[in-house]
């Protein structure tokens, strides 16, 4: 890499205490030119959505994250009203908790409790491990995030003897997902057989009027939280979905939105070569020819930052992973994002990268300050924080050698300023590819075609319960079952169902082995 091109493909904000990288990218002699028109156009639309369009078509929504960050902002005062409002109600909350005015049935909370999915977890999950630690958590953070039975025991088995300390936080906008509804069933049934009431340690965020909300308000819960319908969830870190675990952690929440609001500021500048998230969407665009043709590894050197990738990977794939653009026609777009972190990733995948297939360009981020403290020397002269940079620029080099591409986002320490500044970076870097390949970045519907799909599975599995049920005593190949419940085209999820079933309710339904692995027959004695 010549100096020259280094310093001309480099963006550095020092005020931000940041800088982008991109000479590692083999761009076209004329790439900015050609693309001039199409990302002016999407600073554009941009501007139209922060404004209060309503860029979100599908759903004849507004997308007003970037309100949050700056309230004044906001297309109305009372939206503008509502949000320092809940940044206030989520301060106060957390000074009660943290004073002790608000406890549990066994005295002030220790523990924080967050159950959700998806934008509902992922954020608060990343700023959880980035921020959080020795000395500056205030209360030990535990997830449910997911349906898995076996998962949630063991989340509960490290809260034993503590859920009267216990502080739970359910977090759905729609107030309606199933694994969330199912966690915030198992957590309650668990504080019930604690002798304890669950209403008195509970606190929503969700939709006004949504199950959640209704349920909360019904059984008395200690506080409930808005969720507006213009904040997606994956775009939802700084709303109450991740201010409010943050601040009862004792994070410094201040900061994260002052980094946010400060990076946005730096992304609304019309000179693409000077704004971080143009360029970032202009690399994203050229690394996959805007069409998903290569995958984006996302490689910080810095463990607190390692959930970055898995929050990118939801908020980028999420956002960008879509069939229809916004003519209707069939594109399926897509960038797919992996990562974890650096230097661990170079005795995992990293092999891969530098020497097998090259289909992926790579993000690097570099945390200049090791520590807070001073290091030891592990050799004269050189420290652990050393070799870590010295594996990022050697990582860098040996993928460019092989004409493998990569971008370089460097920070100076990985703080709740500098969090705050990322989650906006890529925020917005999100919105401008979107426009770029003209899909809408706002809306999943995949993801609520899966919440279908799951729900007629159960309404079969039930179906098959009930006839049990109703034969009491008789047995059934799968054949034989699926023919009476009128369901022989679904025989091979009737074969599962009842193979779960016979796995977990064998009190109840109990599985006789046949001549072959699919003869066996199902009943309840
Ligand atoms: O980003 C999204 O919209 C999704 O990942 C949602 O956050 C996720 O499905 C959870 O939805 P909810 O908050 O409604 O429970």
């Amino acid at each position: 890499m010549s100096w020259n091109r280094f310093q001309t493909h480099n963006l550095v904000l020092p005020e931000l205490d940041f800088a982008l990288d991109y000479s590692r990218l083999h761009w076209p002699e004329n790439f900015f030119a050609d693309k001039q028109a199409a990302i002016c156009q999407a600073l554009s639309d941009m501007r139209a959505l922060e404004a209060g369009a309503i860029s979100n078509p599908d759903e004849k929504r507004m997308v007003g994250h970037y309100w949050l960050r700056a309230p004044e902002l906001a297309p109305k005062p009372e939206l503008s009203a509502e949000i320092t409002a809940c940044l206030e109600q989520i301060k106060n909350l957390a000074h009660r908790v943290h004073s002790g005015a608000l406890a549990g049935a066994a005295g002030s909370f220790t523990d924080l409790l967050v159950i959700g999915i998806g934008g509902s977890a992922l954020g608060p999950q990343f700023v959880s491990q980035a921020l959080g630690g020795a000395g500056v958590s205030k209360m030990a953070v535990h997830f449910f995030d997911n349906t898995d039975p076996d998962g949630l025991d063991l989340v509960l088995g490290r809260l034993k003897g503590r859920l009267g300390r216990t502080l739970a936080v359910v977090i759905s906008k729609s107030g309606g997902t199933p694994e969330t509804r199912n966690g915030m069933l198992e957590a309650a049934a668990a504080w019930k057989a604690a002798g304890l009431s669950f209403a008195k340690h509970a606190i929503a965020v969700t939709g006004a009027a949504s199950n959640l909300d209704k349920h909360a308000i019904a059984e008395g819960w200690l506080e409930r939280f808005p969720m507006w319908d213009w904040v997606g969830g994956r775009t939802s870190e700084l709303a109450a979905v991740g201010l409010l675990p943050a601040a009862l952690e004792g994070l410094n929440i201040s900061d994260m939105l002052a980094g946010a609001a400060a990076m946005d500021v730096a992304t609304r500048v019309d000179d693409p070569r000077r704004n971080p998230a143009a360029l970032l969407a202009l690399a994203w665009y050229h690394a996959t020819s805007g069409k998903g043709a290569k995958d984006m590894v996302i490689l910080p050197y810095k463990d607190r930052l390692g959930l970055f990738s898995k929050y990118l990977q939801q908020l980028i794939m999420e956002s960008l992973g879509k069939e229809f653009d916004l003519k209707g026609q069939v594109v399926n777009q897509g960038i797919a994002v992996y990562g974890n972190k650096g230097s661990t990733d170079q005795h995992a995948y990293v092999q891969q990268l530098r020497e097998g297939v090259a289909n992926f360009f790579a993000t690097f981020i570099e945390v200049l300050e090791d520590r807070s403290g001073a290091s030891i020397e592990v050799e004269p002269g050189t420290t652990s924080g050393d070799y870590l940079t010295g594996f990022l620029l050697g990582t860098r080099d040996a993928l460019w050698e092989k004409g493998r591409e990569s971008l370089t986002l460097t920070v100076r320490r990985a703080d709740a300023l500098t969090v705050g500044r990322l989650i906006a970076l890529y925020e917005r870097a999100v919105g401008l590819y979107a426009s770029l390949v003209n899909i809408n970045a706002y809306h999943q519907p995949g993801v609520e075609a899966g919440k279908k799909a799951a729900a007629g599975f159960l309404a079969l599995n039930t179906k098959i319960q009930n006839h049990l049920n109703a034969n009491v005593g008789q047995r059934f190949t799968v054949e034989e079952l699926a023919s009476r419940i009128g369901e022989t085209s679904r025989s091979e999820i009737v074969y599962k169902l009842l193979e779960h079933l016979a796995a977990n309710h064998g009190k109840r339904v109990h599985r006789n082995a046949g001549c072959g692995p699919f003869d066996a027959t199902y009943g309840v004695r």
